[in-house]
This record gives structure tokens, C-alpha cells and sequence, in this order.
């Protein structure tokens, strides 16, 4: 089933200039495919809208300044179970538990700073893709 999903790099993999490493674990992958990619100062009002799910949480603050503090790489990738491969490839949300050989398990140490967002079912996705991707077909 081919399926659409967003995909960040955030501040800490771009600032570590791991872009490079962690899109070719993504573009390797049988059949998928970066449809859109940007590299994007993200706004306060886009970052509230995107992780409106965790506002009123200790960490929602620290995490919108953190998503504010450089560039990120958004964008768009296309495949088959894109959704739940992406978030396979990452890994868990706290990089010392995510597995050596996930992307936050390989370079991640801080819960906050785990470099990469990726949507967690096709609901997400497609709330997520009108947010940074509003033109996008
Ligand atoms: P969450 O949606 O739970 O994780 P994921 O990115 O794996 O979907 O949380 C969003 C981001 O918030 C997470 O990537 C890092 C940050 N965060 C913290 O800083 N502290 C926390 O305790 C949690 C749960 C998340
Ligand atoms: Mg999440």
C-alpha cells in the first residue's frame, strides 16, 4: 500500500550535518521515494499547529524553542508502508532506548534532540502534509 508521510530533520541533525547520512537510509529503501524537500526556518505558528497534540506538556515549550533554534529539513516521502517504515527507521521517541541501527539510536542521545520527526499513522500524515506542504497535491 503506497502511502505519503512528513518527514523532519530538525535542527540538531542539520546543525550536526547529518542530513546527508539519515535521507540516504530513507532514499535506499526498495520503492520509496523524497517527493518534496526543503530546507526551512519552521515558524512559531506552524510548530504549534504541528505539535498542538503535546501543548500543556512539561516538554511542549523547551521543544517548540529547540524546533526554533535552526533549520530543519522538511519534507515529503512516497512508498510503500512509507508511514510505519520511517517510523521503524528512526526509531523510539528517547534515543537510549531506540536500538543501535535506528537513526535517534545511532545519534541521539536527548529525548528533545532525537533529529527526526516522522508521522505516526495516515491520519497524521495527512494532517501533517497540509501544514508544511499546503500546495502539495
Ligand atoms: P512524541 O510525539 O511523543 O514523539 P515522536 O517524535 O517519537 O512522535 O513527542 C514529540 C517530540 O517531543 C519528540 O520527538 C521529542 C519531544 N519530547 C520531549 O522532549 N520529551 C518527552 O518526554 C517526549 C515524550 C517528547
Ligand atoms: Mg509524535
Amino acid at each position: 500500500m503506497s502511502q505519503r508521510t512528513l518527514v523532519l530533520l530538525k535542527p540538531d541533525a542539520v546543525r550536526r550535518g547529518l542530513v546527508g547520512e539519515i535521507i540516504g537510509r530513507i532514499e535506499s529503501k526498495a520503492g520509496w521515494k523524497i517527493t518534496a524537500l526543503e530546507l526551512r526556518a519552521l515558524e512559531r505558528p506552524t510548530l504549534e499547529q504541528h505539535y498542538a497534540e503535546h501543548e500543556g506538556k512539561p516538554f511542549y515549550a523547551p521543544l517548540v524553542e529547540f524546533m526554533l533554534s535552526g533549520p530543519s529539513v522538511a519534507m515529503v516521502v512516497e512508498g510503500e508502508r512509507v508511514i510505519e517504515g520511517v517510523r521503524a527507521l528512526a526509531g523510539p521517541t528517547d534515543p537510549i532506548a531506540a536500538a543501535p541501527g535506528s537513526i535517534r539510536g545511532d545519534y541521539g542521545t536527548i529525548v528533545r534532540e532525537n533529529l527526526i520527526h516522522a508521522s505516526d499513522s495516515e491520519q497524521s500524515a495527512e494532517r501533517e502534509l497540509k501544514i508544511f506542504f499546503p500546495d502539495f497535491a
